[in-house]
């Protein structure tokens, strides 16, 4: 099939590349020239495992093209996925211009029937505000072109996005057309022989069910997390209660993992958003607002936790930072506890040591050169000289700890875990003053 992706961020070019893998005949598009003219070099912006591999080879088998040329790009495809970005605006609702804009495109230059797919997590109407978009273009150019607008959003991790492209629970398609159901299924066909993985729907409903997968599991860690700060006062292990409440089919094990605050590019955005959009229909989505609310106290424990194990005395120290990413296995650091962390040291007066396997790039992109930033080449290194060791990011690289070597490390013997990789007695044990998340020590 003839496929156009609008985007060639995170969403888009997963999602262009896995449908080039299967064979059908993909077009990228972005406005972004330079990013363009990267991915046509075959350098990909993102660090996203096993994606490098899968672009290039299937631009070398004339599957996978990437242009800057919008006219041809609508031409090409029978389906039009829109993968461009929704970032918040002021008051957190999602912003649209850039859907809206594309959808302008496609008007402009449709000559034939096309099925106009949002893949972007849009809010609710969005669909048809697209609609609208192109039908308003369509009548200033005085030309009757047919279309559907359609919802597919995605539900890929960051870190496993091939896998979950690939292998994903479902494939939820929100449509009224029957026409669209057959094009659509014809689209997945090769990622739905084993079972019946496609789900239709109402385009509203679609729309609906990409927010709520997201804040129900933000909603989890949020849950967990309330209840991590809870054992820690109340002297309750929260592992032993996690694997108590886990072994309950009805609550199940994933997801339930205290830690420093979900963060990256989904979840924080998501939940705001779905608030947002609450509010204007006229309801106030409590439970969301405290997801938010306890996600945004998190993310400060670090900081929290770190100062009182030093007595407040942060001013000239130096302190080491394992992991910057949101979570493991990539480079992205939205919205990541580690910024709220190093921006709280950097307001102390604290020189921060850092170092991650991937995102010391994107540290460096966002934060720039400045003389309390330290990026060093491992993860040893970051603790040479360091005063303490605070770690944001569960890296592999990261589960194996010396407990006696770090305390002969540091020149006070605190280590802040904000995501629970060791056993608290064998830290205390080794003499090191261990903290981690709703276990043992408290504020
Ligand atoms: C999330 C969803 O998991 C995907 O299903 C969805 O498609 C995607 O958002 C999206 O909307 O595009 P992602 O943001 O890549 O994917 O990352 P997750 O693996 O879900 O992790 C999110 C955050 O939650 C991380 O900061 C992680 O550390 C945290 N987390 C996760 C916990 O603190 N505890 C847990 O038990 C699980």
């Amino acid at each position: 099939m003839k496929i156009t992706v609008f985007g060639t961020g995170y969403v888009g070019l997963v999602t262009g590349t896995c449908l080039a893998d299967v064979g059908h005949d993909v077009v990228c598009v972005d406005i972004d020239r330079n990013k363009i003219e990267r991915l046509v070099q075959g350098d990909i912006p993102i660090y996203e495992p096993g994606l490098e591999s899968m672009v290039l080879r299937n631009v070398e088998a004339r599957r996978l093209r990437f242009t800057t040329d919008a006219g041809m790009a609508v031409e090409h495809g029978v389906l039009q996925f829109i993968a461009v970005g929704t970032p918040p605006d002021e008051d957190g609702s999602a912003d649209l211009q850039y859907v809206l804009a594309v959808a302008s495109t496609i008007g402009q230059y449709m000559n034939g029937y096309k099925v106009v797919i949002d893949k972007s997590t849009v809010p609710v109407g969005t669909a048809d505000k697209v609609r609208d978009r192109i039908e308003s273009v369509l009548a200033e150019r005085v030309a009757d072109v047919p279309f559907d607008v359609c919802s597919n959003p995605e539900f890929l991790k960051e870190g496993s996005a091939l896998e979950d492209f690939t292998r994903g629970a479902r494939i939820v398609v929100g449509t009224d057309s029957d026409r669209v159901s057959d094009l659509m299924r014809e689209c997945y066909a090769p990622y739905n022989r084993n079972r019946e993985k496609l789900m239709f729907m109402s385009v509203r409903a679609a729309e609906l069910t990409k927010y709520a997968a997201n804040a129900m599991l933000a909603t989890k860690i949020s849950f967990m997390n309330e209840i991590a700060n809870l054992a820690e006062r109340l002297g309750a292990d929260i592992e032993d209660v996690r694997r108590g409440i886990g072994s309950d089919p009805r609550i199940g094990y994933h997801f339930i993992y205290p830690g420093c605050g979900y963060g990256g590019s989904c979840f924080p955005k998501d939940v705001q958003a779905l608030a947002r959009t609450a509010s204007k229909v006229g309801y106030e989505a409590e439970l969301l607002k405290a997801v938010e609310a306890v996600n945004k106290r998190q993310k400060s424990t670090l900081f929290e936790k770190l100062s009182h194990a030093l007595n407040g005395e942060l001013e000239g120290k130096t302190i080491a930072v394992w992991g910057l990413s949101f979570k493991p296995e990539t480079d992205d650091m939205r919205d990541a506890p580690s910024r709220t962390l190093m921006e709280a040291l950097w307001a102390h007066g604290v020189t921060v040591q850092a170092y991650d396997p991937e995102a010391m790039k994107e540290c460096r992109r966002i934060y720039g050169e400045r003389d309390d930033l330290i990026l060093v080449a491992d993860r040893i290194q970051a603790v040479k000289k360091a005063d303490a060791l605070v770690i944001c990011t569960e890296w592999k690289e990261f589960r194996t700890l010396d407990a006696e070597w770090i305390r002969g490390q540091l020149s006070t013997p605190v280590v802040i875990d904000g995501r629970n990789l060791f056993d608290p007695q064998t830290m205390a044990l080794a003499g090191v003053d261990y903290y981690a998340v709703g276990r043992g020590k408290t504020l």
